[in-house]
Order: C-alpha cells, then sequence, then structure tokens
C-alpha cells in the first residue's frame, strides 16, 4: 500500500509538470489541450461555449485565423467592403480601432466578465441581428477542426488568411512581450520556436489550423476564400476586389470602382492605420489586455530575419516541409 502511495505521488507530480493534456507556457500559465489545440484557460473556456451556442446566420462573414497572420489587417479590409463609407475624418477607420468595428467571439464577444458590459460588445446583444440585410462580421482563431460544423451549419461565409511560419511566431513572440505576465516570467526566443514548432502556443499547431482551412477552401472555394499574408500585400487590389466578388458586394467595373478599391487598399494600409489615434494608444481596451499599439507593430514580410538565429530557422523550415510542402502547400 505505502509502495502504492509513492508512486501515486510521483504520477501526480509528473502529471503537473508532463501532463500531455497540459504544459507550462510563458508568465506562468499552462495551455491546455482540447481536440487536439492548445488553448489558455480562458481561451479554452470562451471557446467551448462560442462551439456551444453559436448561430451563424446566412449572410454572415466569418474571418478566421491563427493569432498574428494579419487579422487586423482583414478586419479593417472586410468592414471597409461590407460598410463603404465616403473618405474623411469621420471614416469609421479613422475612429474606431478595427477590433472595435469587427470583434472576436472567443477573445471579445463570450468572455464572461459579469455584468461589466462595457461598450456594449461584449454584450451578447451584438449578436443579436438588428438588420437581416446587413452581414455581421465576426472573427475567430478557432480551428476549423473544431468550428467546422457549425460553420457549415449555415451559408455563412469564411475568410481565412494566414501568414508565413517565422513572421508569425516572431510577431506573437513580440506582442506577448508587450504582456505584464511575460515581465514577470520571460519567454526566451528559443522557447517560443520549440514551443511553435511542437505546436503548442495559443490556438496551435499552427501548421494543422492552416491545413484544414485550406483544405476547406479548396474544397468549396464559394464557402472559404483563403489568402496569405505576403500575398495580400503584394496583390491588395487584386484581393479586395476578389473578397467584393465573394462577399456578393462587387465593385463596379468603371473608374469608380477601381478609386474605391483603392481607396479601401490605403485606408486599410498599415501605414495609414497604424497612424490613427486610437491605434496609437497605449491604453487597454475593456475586451482585451493588452494596449491598442500592440496590433500595430511592423507589418513587414520577412522580419524574423532580425530575431531568430539560423538553427532557429532551420528547424521551423523543417517542420514547414514535412507539414506544408507534402500538401502542396509552400512557405
Ligand atoms: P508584425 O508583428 O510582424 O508587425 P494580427 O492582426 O493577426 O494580430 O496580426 C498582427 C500582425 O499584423 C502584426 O505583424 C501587425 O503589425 C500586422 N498588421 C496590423 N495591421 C496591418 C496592416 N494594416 N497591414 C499590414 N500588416 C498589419
Amino acid at each position: 500500500n505505502s509502495h502504492m502511495k509513492a508512486s501515486d505521488s510521483e504520477l501526480d507530480d509528473n502529471e503537473i509538470t508532463s501532463s500531455p493534456q497540459r504544459e507550462k507556457w510563458c508568465g506562468h500559465q499552462f495551455l491546455f489541450k482540447f481536440q487536439g489545440f492548445w488553448f489558455t484557460k480562458t481561451y479554452l473556456e470562451t471557446t467551448k461555449r462560442v462551439v456551444e451556442t453559436l448561430k451563424p446566420l446566412t449572410g454572415d462573414v466569418i474571418l478566421a485565423s491563427f493569432p498574428k497572420t494579419g487579422t487586423t489587417w482583414l478586419k479593417a479590409i472586410l468592414h471597409s467592403i461590407l460598410h463603404p463609407s465616403p473618405q474623411h475624418q469621420n471614416h469609421p477607420l479613422a475612429l474606431n480601432h478595427p477590433q472595435e468595428l469587427v470583434p472576436s467571439l472567443e477573445t471579445n464577444l463570450y468572455v464572461d466578465k459579469g455584468t461589466e458590459l462595457d461598450g456594449g460588445y461584449k454584450n451578447p446583444e451584438f449578436l443579436a441581428v438588428k438588420d437581416p440585410q446587413e452581414a455581421r462580421i465576426l472573427a475567430t482563431h478557432i480551428p476549423y477542426q473544431i468550428l467546422g460544423d457549425i460553420l457549415n451549419s449555415s451559408d455563412c461565409k469564411v475568410v481565412y488568411v494566414t501568414r508565413n511560419p517565422k513572421d508569425t511566431l516572431v510577431s506573437l513572440w513580440h506582442f506577448l512581450q508587450k504582456s505584464s505576465d511575460v515581465e514577470k516570467d520571460p519567454w526566451e526566443v528559443g522557447a517560443a520556436v520549440d514551443q511553435f514548432c511542437r505546436g503548442v502556443v495559443p490556438f496551435g499547431p499552427y501548421y494543422d489550423h492552416v491545413l484544414a482551412y485550406r483544405q476547406e477552401s479548396l474544397n468549396r472555394p464559394e464557402k472559404v476564400y483563403f489568402l496569405t499574408y505576403e500575398d495580400l500585400k503584394e496583390k491588395s487590389k487584386n484581393h479586395v476586389r476578389k473578397l467584393g466578388e465573394f462577399l456578393g458586394c462587387p465593385f463596379d467595373q468603371s473608374e469608380k470602382g477601381e478609386e474605391k478599391i483603392d481607396e479601401i487598399v490605403k485606408m486599410c494600409s498599415f501605414e495609414t492605420l497604424s497612424s490613427v489615434e486610437v491605434n496609437k494608444s497605449e491604453e487597454t481596451s475593456s475586451v482585451f489586455p493588452l494596449p491598442y499599439s500592440s496590433f500595430f507593430r511592423k507589418g513587414e514580410i520577412g522580419d524574423y530575419k532580425n530575431y531568430l538565429e539560423e538553427k532557429m530557422i532551420a528547424r521551423i523550415d523543417s517542420v514547414t516541409e514535412e507539414k506544408f510542402h507534402g500538401c502542396g502547400f509552400m512557405y
């Protein structure tokens, strides 16, 4: 019996550090594994809440992405396409953070903050449809493997953006440097690379996340529009035009239509958005624990070269090759 007890407690100790269901992450936090993906405690709860209650409507647009791949940029673009607004100082994007125009399901809308319904959109009211003609745009980082059945339960459209894995990781690493948790418990770049490669980052594995949405976009291109951050940079106008068609509100094939596309590209560019007052603010919004400004850092391709050592690059590249190249998806 005493022997049994000893080994039980060994097991307990062991479980704390190496249980396959949870793993220590930065800021004294744990990540928890659920249906093959990793979540912080809060996002696991909100993800389950989304899966239990979300009922997308025909006409809804769901912006799906892995964190740090261009979500904020797409929020701005989708909002501009679906809610056209003349270019002036009262433009919605000149006054509001894209996060406020397009909230995220599991990080804003389904976070239970008790009675503190600040700003209105944590309020389930936001999810109520006032005008059935008006599309709701809702963002999410929940993987297709978990959200797919719900997305397929209605004729909503899905836009998925992704980004090359090294820039995604470096962007994530920078983002977390802004968190007070990391001040207490640093997340070294080396540890970040290791956890990213093993998939142990919020909403990871990144590779499984990307591949499932990509596969769905190949199966049903009318339902899922898949694009990359890099391609959006290179062919902004092209994507804005195609997104208009995809969302059922094509631009005029006239000079006027071209002008509108140009305006959207300019309004949503990193240069314009990162100079908007609210987007520069060091204040923290009521719905997210990091400052508004943390969603706009550098907005470049290839910044990973300034932060990752050769060995780290080689390790990520070999995982990328294994996961992506076999499926014909290159990075
Ligand atoms: P960097 O950290 O590499 O600068 P997300 O919105 O998914 O959280 O992604 C954030 C990344 O997108 C950050 O990348 C951020 O600077 C960049 N970004 C934000 N707005 C952008 C825009 N309008 N154009 C290009 N990149 C943008």
